[in-house]
Parts: C-alpha cells; structure tokens; sequence
C-alpha cells in the first residue's frame, strides 16, 4: 500500500471506532471508492517532500498544466478599469447575472461561434470560474441509472466526479471502477477512441486531448455527433485547449458538427487561452434544443435544468474579471493571446525535438500543449516520475495518473517558461539509464 492509499485506510479506522459509539452523520460513501487523492496535489506533496530534503535542488516544473506568462496588457488594463468601476457608487456593481454578463456572453457568442458558422447564441451560454468544476458538476442535472464513457487514459476530474457522484461501482484491481465505459486510447488508434459498440447514456470527451495531446477530426467528431443522435446520447466536450489548434483543418468546437446541437454540451475555459488559471474565467455551452429523457421518457430541456443550478448554487464570477475576460476579444487582445500561444507552442516544439533525439516516442505538442510520450525503457510512469524528479529536478506528470491506459507513459507541459524548458532539456539529455 502508498501513501497515496493510506488515507482511505485512516478513515476506515476512523469509521471503525465511531461505529462503537452513538450513530452520526452519515458520509458519502462513494468517496472511499476513490482510489486516491487528486492527482495533482498528489504530485506537489511529492514535490514538496523533495524540496525540503533538498533545498537547493533548483526544481522545474512541468507536471500541472499550470501557465507561467502574466495577463496580457489589454486584459490588465480592462481588469483595472473592472476594479475602479466597483470604487465608484456610480458605477460600482453588486451581484451580477449568475449566468454571466451579456456583454462577454455575446462577445463569447460572436469571437468563438458565429464567427466560425456555429450557431451559438448568448442565452446558451453560462460564464462560470472553471471548466474543472463545471465538467465535474454536470452530472447533477443527469440521472442516476445513466451510463457514462470515458477515454482512457484522460483528465482525472471525469472519472471522480463520476464516483464521487455515485455513477460508479468499485475500485477493481485491475485500476477501473465498475459501471464506467472506459474507451481505450493508445498509440495504436492514435489517442482517438473507438466508438463503443454498446450503447451509452453520457460520454466524456476532451480534444485537444489532454493528456495526450491528441486532436479529432471533422469527420471523427462527426461520427460521435451521428452516434449520438442514433442512441439519444449526451456528449460533454471538453474543448478548453481549442486555441492551441493550428491545423486549419480541425474543429474547434464540436458546433461546427451539424446536429451537435441536439446532442453535445461544451466546456471552455479562458484558463489557458489567456492566462486565466488563477484569476478563473470558463464557460459551458448548453445549447437550448438540446434534450434529456426522464424516466418514463418525456423529453426535457437540458438548459432550464443547468440554469436552475447554476442560479441555485453559483452567483457569477466578479465583474473585474468577467470585463478582463471580454478584452481578449479586442483586436488587440487577440493578438496578445495569439502571441501568448506562439509562445508555448514554441515550448513544445522544444519539448518534442528533444524528447524525441532522447529516444522517446513522442506524441501531442502539435496542436497541443501537452507532450505525451513513452520512454519505451520499461519503467512505470511513477517510478520514471521520481527518476526524473531525484535526477534532473524535473517535474512531469506520470501517465497512469490519467488512466491504467497511461501506464507507462509521461506528460509535459508546456506552460513552464521558455528558459526552463531549455534547461530541463538539457538535464534529461544527462539522465543515465
Ligand atoms: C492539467 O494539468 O491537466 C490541468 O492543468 C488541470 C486543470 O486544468 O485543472
């Protein structure tokens, strides 16, 4: 047993001595199914241990999907006048339209939908602080019986929040829960899943893919879309790395499919289009002809249902941030978001070379942030994780993290600075194998 599992564990003794005493609250016990902590915190306890046992180990990291380049100026500048806008009673703001303001709804309406011939309209679109927390709390509004697809090996937050919200059986040895459709994707189908061949109610998918930086095509997505229509199935695509496309052959978001309308909700995010990951920007798209079934098989809007969440529970992100969020659909913030992108993308070019003169094989980083690659040197992705951490100093993210179909492989980042990707190249160059 780790560390990671020992958690559990304690709250197993920790249930265990409280059964002898009087009968208390009760807890959601889809939680012990869970396998381990986040993967990410899990990574920086990692990290953390490391560096205070080595102090002056100069630590780069490339493991969370973390952004390094701050705001762009426009954004900063519109942010500012946000905050100065709240220090005036003319012009200060109390709480704002749950489900975001008009003005960067319809901006999000126009830059990243009509304008590409999707039919998006502002009223279909809820602003909100994450497309984590979105993507994890959509399953709320879905019933319980309904059965869910995931790739495998993905990002982590689909695969919890589905047993956290009790869609899963167990935990089982060979590292899947019970009740989930995993869709495997190697390298073999290139990170593209196969559609299943039995039907299911809810499927998750996320391209540009992270982990592993995999992309779909028209055609690909247009087959799920077809799927979708044929079994009365859910999509939720997650799409929060569409501004990292640069083939101009590849959708950026799944709309452009005729009929996804009808049968896709999306996710995006301004996280890491434009540097938003601590200053919480997203939105998620429910189209309003999109259409669930209750039990006995009455059609029902979807819309309603998410608005009457998102109005129960969220109360809007901060105007400051929301007008911060709308600058990067100036003329000018475009362009400083498209510079942001070069500049990573630029990362990954570096991360992808390298890795690949190492002996890697190297996947993603394309159209992409996310390099995904297999050391094909027999080694796990944890123990190839410290290897890297206690040899180089180096930070990635292990494979298996993202699904027992990541086993064996490795991802890195490329929201690290230029200087420490250059760097970190340079160390793995020395790793002795
Ligand atoms: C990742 O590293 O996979 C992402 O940064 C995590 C996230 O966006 O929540």
């Amino acid at each position: 047993m780790n560390k990671y599992n020992s958690l559990f564990h304690e709250n197993r003794y920790v249930a265990y001595i409280c059964r002898k005493n009087i009968k208390m609250a009760q807890i959601n016990e889809n939680y012990l199914k869970l396998q381990a902590g986040y993967l990410f915190p899990e990574i920086g306890r990692r990290v953390r241990e490391f560096q205070k046992e080595n102090p002056h180990a100069d630590v780069i990291k490339m493991g969370i999907g973390d952004v390094t380049l701050p705001l762009t100026p426009t954004v900063i500048q519109a942010f500012h006048e946000g905050v100065e806008e709240m220090s005036k009673a003319g012009t200060f703001k109390g709480y704002g339209p749950e489900q975001g303001y008009a003005f960067l709804r319809e901006a999000i309406s126009m830059n990243e939908y009509i304008n590409r011939g999707a039919d998006i309209h502002a009223d279909e679109i809820f602003v909100s602080d994450g497309s984590k927390c979105d993507t994890g709390n959509m399953l709320e509004i879905f019933g319980q019986d309904n059965i869910i697809a995931i790739q495998d090996p993905v990002y982590p937050v689909y695969v919890d929040a589905s047993v956290m919200a009790g869609r899963t059986g167990k935990y089982t040895k060979s590292g899947y829960y019970d009740g989930l459709v995993y869709m495997p994707c190697s390298a073999e189908n290139g990170f593209i899943p196969e559609i299943p061949k039995k039907k299911v109610d809810i499927v998750f998918l996320c391209f540009p893919n992270n982990p592993t930086g995999s992309t779909v095509s028209k055609q690909e997505l247009k087959n799920w879309v077809d799927y979708a229509l044929k079994n009365k199935t859910i999509i939720l695509f997650d799409a929060a790395y569409e501004s990292y496309i640069s083939d101009p052959d590849l959708p950026h978001t799944i709309y452009e499919i005729e009929g996804a309308k009808e049968v896709a909700i999306e996710f995006r995010s301004f996280s890491k289009t434009a540097g938003f990951t601590g200053t919480r920007c997203a939105y998620t798209v429910i189209p309003k002809n999109l259409m669930a079934y209750t039990s006995d098989g009455a059609g029902m809007a979807l819309h309603p249902l998410w608005f009457r969440r998102h109005t129960t529970k969220f109360n809007g992100v901060s105007y400051p941030v929301q007008k911060a969020a709308a600058a990067t659909f100036t003329a000018e913030g475009k362009k400083e978001v498209k510079a942001t992108i070069s500049y990573y993308m630029n990362n990954a070019r570096i991360l992808r070379e390298s890795l690949d003169k190492m002996g890697f094989r190297v996947f993603g980083g394309q159209n992409a942030p996310y390099v995904w690659v297999n050391s094909g040197r027999n080694i796990s992705s944890w123990d190839l994780f410290d290897k890297l951490l206690h040899e180089a100093y180096v930070v990635g993210t292990p494979g298996s993290g993202f699904g027992p179909s990541g086993e064996g492989y490795f991802r890195f980042s490329s929201f690290a600075t230029h200087e420490n990707v250059v760097k970190a190249m340079d160390r793995l160059k020395n790793l002795k194998w």
